[in-house]
């Protein structure tokens, strides 16, 4: 398969995360256990840390994690915007602005906030509903070699109609992407 382009600060707006083959952001609870030992391409951290302008997040996240300095591992800095309908009862916390309004107005503070760089948005939730107003420019993922079985899934909208993509490596916007893994024995 071609070889991925790196990422590129360009005022786009990216639903951008490390998932498991089945498809989960996160474990139950929020877990984040099952990306122990995951290595990533080198320069990987960098490369999104360089081009990252600012992180639109959801309430759920912010409470499991309530640490903006941790935002891949301490390499990035700047404005995190947390959506939420009660604002009021979140700890103050430097760089972070705790936001009630629609999505789409929340994305646009974000996208002013990251003054031409791309806006991450690090929650299933918002990106779905961003999704759904046109309103994200690419899915931009990293697979874990693992299966959850159950979590919070990437893209949960049970009953909803298929969203079609198109692959962004190589010509072949319509190809299928092969992978192959075997299972680590138990134990
Ligand atoms: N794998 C990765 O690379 C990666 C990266 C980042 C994050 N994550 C994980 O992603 C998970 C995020 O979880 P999640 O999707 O369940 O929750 P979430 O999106 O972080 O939070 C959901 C909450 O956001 C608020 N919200 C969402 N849309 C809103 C709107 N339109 N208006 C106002 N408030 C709105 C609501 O908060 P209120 O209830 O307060 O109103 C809602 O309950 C976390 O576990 C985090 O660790 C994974």
């Amino acid at each position: 398969m071609d070889e991925m382009e790196p990422q590129t600060a360009a005022g786009k707006v990216l639903w951008h995360f490390s998932m498991s083959l089945d498809g989960f952001v996160a474990g139950p609870n929020h877990t984040m256990d099952w990306m122990t030992g995951a290595t990533f391409r080198p320069g990987l951290v960098e490369e999104y840390a360089e081009t990252t302008g600012a992180v639109l997040g959801g309430r759920a996240g912010w409470d499991a994690y309530p640490d903006p300095t941790g935002i891949y591992g301490g390499a990035w800095q700047g404005p995190l915007f947390v959506l939420t309908h009660h604002p009021d009862d979140a700890q103050p916390t430097p760089g972070v602005t705790f936001l009630s309004c629609d999505v789409a107005e929340a994305l646009r503070i974000a996208r002013e906030a990251a003054d031409g760089k791309n806006v991450e948005v690090f929650s299933p939730t918002i990106g779905r509903q961003l999704l759904e107003r046109g309103l994200i420019d690419e899915i931009d993922l990293h697979i874990v070699p693992v299966l959850l079985g159950d979590g919070i899934r990437l893209f949960d909208n049970p009953g909803g109609a298929p969203v079609g993509l198109e692959l962004l490596v190589g010509d072949d916007r319509k190809a299928a992407v092969d992978v192959r893994y075997r299972p680590v024995p138990p134990g």
